[in-house]
């Protein structure tokens, strides 16, 4: 394959003017890191001589021999013999959301960056109750063996009992328990794909669940979240053009944006999908996170027709160290979902099923002082950043665990390399993307540190914006 060349114009015309008050060897070696990590360099392109460049820009051949120097050093460029230097993209060079991180609250340490790439939550107030409780219940079971498939039958029935609280009737033969969300998802994932099927997704997303998905062998069709009205017709449509056999759907609190999906356009989706003949896959693990009391919540997706398959999770309601979830779906799908997890998984504690039977049991929902809590983080870092960032555009999500805000310059991934250089782990745009590239004009921002962390970070991150040179 030829590489494509880069000439030294083109690439002085994308590095734009040097930033005063950086060394010109470091001011490169980052500007050409950013291109390349935000797409606007592609892996594969040649860079021009450090002759041609140092002639097109100005720069002495020193300052461009050590830049390039570095970025070899750091994976962005490859020395082939005959064809110059090659652009790279070390994957674990690029900022990317990773979570959950269990860095928040009290397992921060003073040389530990503050983590903006996750949005997990400390843990709900009863947590701790619930997990004492458990160990007290725990005789009953010490018994047996400790291994059942499926799910503890006391948490199948309470998973049941809680969707027949939100109006949705199951029972426990519909319910069956995974280790968190994700797996749940693989789990789908290996069921519904075959190498090489389409699966539609919304774009931003959770990138965990995309990687999971392509894990599977799926190959993603990512439609833009917009609005209700025009998410479901051309999701819809992207199933339709493409083959694709399932649709994956965050309605309630979509991450990262917070946007919820009315009731019509859930009817929409699930008949169209099965007009279609497909499968519709709703994540919600994000469902319980109402930050607004009166907001009326829509009925679950599953009440909307009797093919979507449910995902939830206790991450997010009440703690990620559970590491419980669940997916709701008809008895026979379930029988055959727990005979396949058998290849990967025999069965998930004991004592934190019983916990979170509890929980689900004595304190169903995200509970009032929880929200309280996460719909206050919420406003002090809108509020934060309508005062500070003035140019950012900052939505207020009705729901979920962070805010997606559009900056005024595509920027991103340059804004979280900024704030990496001030201990703040933040992750750009295009780690949401279905196709991890582009959405350079949006950043998301978590808002579950603790407060303290939370108003360090926040403050890291305008200055990181401040301090981004006029060149995007
Ligand atoms: C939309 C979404 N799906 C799935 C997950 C993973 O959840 P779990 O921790 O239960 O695996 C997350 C975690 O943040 C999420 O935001």
């Amino acid at each position: 394959m030829v590489e494509p060349r880069i000439s030294p114009d083109a690439l002085c015309a994308l590095l734009g003017p040097a930033q005063p008050g950086t060394p010109a060897y470091r001011w490169l070696s980052e500007r050409i890191t950013l291109l390349v990590a935000d797409g606007r360099v592609l892996p594969g392109a040649r860079l021009p001589s450090e002759r041609a460049l140092s002639t097109a820009s100005g720069m002495s051949r020193t300052t461009i021999v050590r830049a390039f120097s570095h970025l070899m050093d750091t994976g962005f460029l490859d020395a082939r013999r005959g064809s110059g230097r090659v652009v790279r993209l070390p994957v674990h060079d690029v900022p990317r959301a990773r979570e959950p991180i269990p860095t928040s609250g009290s397992h921060r340490t003073t040389d530990t960056p503050l983590d903006l790439t996750s949005a997990a939550p400390s843990a709900a107030p009863g947590v701790f109750e619930a997990l004492r409780s458990a160990l007290d219940a725990l005789p009953s079971y010490t018994a047996g063996s400790g291994y059942v498939a499926g799910g503890l039958p006391v948490l199948r029935r309470a998973i049941a009992d809680d969707y027949t609280r939100r109006g949705l009737a199951t029972d426990p033969e519909n319910v069956l328990v995974t280790s968190g969300a994700l797996d749940a998802i693989s789990l789908l994932a290996r069921h519904l794909v075959r190498p090489g099927s389409r699966v539609v997704v919304e774009t931003p997303g959770y990138p965990n669940v995309f990687a999971a998905l392509r894990l599977a062998g799926a190959r993603l069709v990512g439609v833009p979240v917009n609005s209700p009205e025009v998410d479901v017709p051309a999701l819809l449509d992207a199933a339709r053009t493409t083959g694709a056999v399932a649709i994956l759907v965050t309605a309630d609190f979509h991450n990262p944006t917070g946007r919820l999906l009315d009731e019509s356009a859930r009817t929409a989706l699930v008949d169209g999908a099965r007009r279609l003949g497909i499968r519709v896959v709703a994540d919600e693990t994000l469902a319980e996170i109402r930050l607004d009391q009166d907001l009326p919540m829509p009925s679950p997706v599953g009440g909307h027709g009797s093919g979507a398959m449910l995902v939830g999770s206790a991450a997010k309601t009440y703690w990620g160290g559970l590491r419980l979830g669940w997916i709701r779906a008809s008895r026979r799908t379930v029988a055959d979902l727990a005979r396949a997890r058998l290849s990967g998984s025999l069965a998930d504690p004991v004592l934190e099923q019983l916990a979170l039977a509890t929980l689900l049991h004595d304190q169903p929902g995200i509970g009032d002082e929880r929200r309280a809590h996460l719909r206050d983080a919420r406003d002090t870092a809108v509020r934060f950043a309508r005062e500070r960032l003035p140019g950012w555009d900052v939505p207020v999500p009705p729901g979920g665990l962070s805010l997606w805000c559009r900056l005024p310059v595509p920027a991103s991934s340059e804004l979280a390399l900024a704030a990496g250089r001030r201990g703040i782990a933040l992750a750009p745009g295009s780690s949401f993307s279905a196709t991890g590239q582009g959405l350079e004009h949006h950043v998301r921002i978590p808002f579950t540190l603790q407060p303290d962390d939370l108003a360090h970070a926040l403050d890291g991150v305008a200055q990181a914006f401040d301090a981004l040179g006029p060149a995007q």
